[in-house]
């Protein structure tokens, strides 16, 4: 596990996504996957709302059932291959957790806000499986707005903010165009 503090902001410069296709074992045990959800959930919240809530998929087959009849739902003439293709995300990478926004009514904080500590809730987990030497992925796909998956999934309001994944990386990571700080910061006034 990551242990020395000092070249932490080289550690966290260090990050970037993996791939969840290309994810193999060793993933999280049960104890260090309830301790990433904790540090996720160290995370800004206006008002205490927790307007966030995990699924973790354990049950991987059950889970590629819903999503098969999630697709069929909306493409009844699928062929095999695309049945097969849509399905393979329920089994990728050694652990899968659902982000779900669970928006909690209050006079004061705006969903918006509550929308913002999903957000971070989704980067703070991200971060967590990388201080403990994994790979994680945050994905939505058609999954997450399928309304066969949310009702199965989701309860009242809630919604599904992305698909995690976590584990090590089968292949090596791609790094990805980041952006020119000077395109994206600026003084005011
Ligand atoms: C809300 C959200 C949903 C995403 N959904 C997808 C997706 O469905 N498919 C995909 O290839 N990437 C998706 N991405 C992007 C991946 O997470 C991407 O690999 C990641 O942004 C790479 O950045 P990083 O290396 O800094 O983590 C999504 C990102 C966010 C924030």
């Amino acid at each position: 596990m990551f242990n020395n503090l000092s070249s932490l902001p080289a550690y966290l410069a260090s990050r970037r996504s993996g791939k969840p296709r290309d994810m193999v074992a060793p993933g999280p045990d049960a104890d260090q996957l309830d301790a990433l959800l904790r540090l996720a959930m160290r995370t800004p919240d206006h008002g205490k709302l927790f307007p966030w809530r995990f699924v973790k998929i354990d049950d991987r087959k059950a889970f590629a059932a819903l999503l098969e009849k999630a697709f069929l739902a909306d493409n009844p003439d699928a062929r095999p291959a695309q049945i097969e293709a849509a399905i393979a995300p329920a089994h990728m990478a050694p652990a899968l957790v659902l982000l779900l926004y669970a928006p909690q009514p209050s006079a004061k904080i705006p969903l918006w806000e509550q929308q913002l500590s999903v957000g971070a809730v989704g980067m703070n987990l991200l971060h967590a499986a990388h201080v403990f030497n994994f790979v994680a992925g945050w994905i939505t796909g058609w999954a997450s707005y399928s309304p066969v998956v949310r009702d199965a999934i989701c309860t009242g309001d809630e919604q599904i903010a992305g698909l995690f994944y976590i584990g090590s990386a089968g292949q090596p990571l791609e790094e990805r165009p980041r952006p020119d700080p000077a395109q994206i910061v600026r003084n005011w006034p």
